[in-house]
């Protein structure tokens, strides 16, 4: 299969408002020329990605503000991506984490976690799979994993879990399907300098995050090469070899001491 080409080509990136999203949207418009879909809740930093992007990348750009933890809003943006039969690939990647003691979860924000980084993804991978095979036209998508779908991680242990779902899900998905100029990428970053971990709890973390650059490069390499599963990071990747090798039991226990230790030491500042 050639690998996938962006320029002048429409590209849905979700969680487009910040980090991973926001960086491979606009190293997909400066560097490949891709026209670009941006999703995600806050408008405001979508409209100003949007004019950044149109103004200095000469790309065009939609924006579409959409609650992906609330399935109506998911069917309405998917109606409206696929209406024009344009879209040429898809990055899921707008995705929330908890990360604390499992039974201080509340019940309603695991909900809205699971909706986001799961439903909402095999809700919008349905229709985006549904319209490739049905068209035959080129493309790819690309779902945001994460090294936690590999490896369990403790006091993030709902996240882990969500990020298995995905993994597993594309990983089986992608023999079933028929269309030979589609591809299904899943991409499995550690740790990322975002949003995502710029809380207190990862504060004591922060020495093993990549740059979101780095990972969103990595990111669009893996999607245009239509790789099955990728890792960035080499230490990562022989990482992830390893940990296929060892028993889950005593890398999770591992883990535990080095996220017990930065949740603890969080508490303590915060005291
Ligand atoms: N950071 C890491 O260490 C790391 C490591 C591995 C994998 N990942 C994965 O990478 C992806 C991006 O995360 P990030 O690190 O870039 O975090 P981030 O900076 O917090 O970005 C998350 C994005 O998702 C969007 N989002 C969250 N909830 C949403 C909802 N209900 N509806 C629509 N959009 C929603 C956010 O936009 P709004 O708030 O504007 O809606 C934001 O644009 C996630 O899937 C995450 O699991 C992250």
């Amino acid at each position: 299969m050639s690998k996938l080409h962006f320029k002048n080509k429409w590209i849905l990136v979700t969680g487009a408002s910040s980090g991973l999203g926001e960086e491979m949207a606009r190293q997909l418009a400066f560097q490949h020329q891709a026209n670009l879909i941006l999703l995600a809740r806050r408008k405001d930093k979508l409209e100003l990605l949007k004019a950044e992007l149109e103004k200095d990348a000469k790309v065009s750009v939609r924006v579409i503000v959409a609650d992906l933890s609330n399935l109506e809003d998911v069917d309405r943006a998917i109606d409206g991506i696929l209406k024009d039969g344009q879209l040429y690939g898809a990055i899921l990647n707008a995705g929330v984490t908890y990360f604390g003691r499992h039974a201080e979860l509340p019940w309603e924000q695991f909900q809205t976690m699971l909706q986001t980084n799961v439903v909402s993804v095999v809700r919008l991978t349905n229709r985006l799979v549904d319209h490739f095979e049905t068209t035959g036209n080129e493309g790819g998508l690309l779902i945001v994993s994460s090294m936690a779908a590999i490896l369990p991680i403790p006091y993030q242990s709902a996240y882990s879990a969500t990020k298995a779902f995905v993994l597993s899900f594309a990983n089986a998905l992608t023999h079933e399907i028929k269309n030979p100029l589609f591809s299904l990428t899943v991409y499995l970053p550690g740790g990322i300098v975002t949003e995502m971990t710029a809380g207190e709890n990862f504060h004591d973390l922060q020495g093993w995050l990549m740059p979101v650059k780095e990972a969103a490069k990595d990111g669009i390499y893996a999607f245009q090469s239509r790789k099955s599963t990728y890792i960035p990071g080499l230490l990562n990747r022989i990482g992830g070899y390893f940990m296929n090798l060892l028993p889950k039991k005593f890398i999770a226990g591992k883990m535990s001491k080095v996220y017990e230790r930065a949740l603890l030491k969080a508490e303590k500042g915060n005291n």
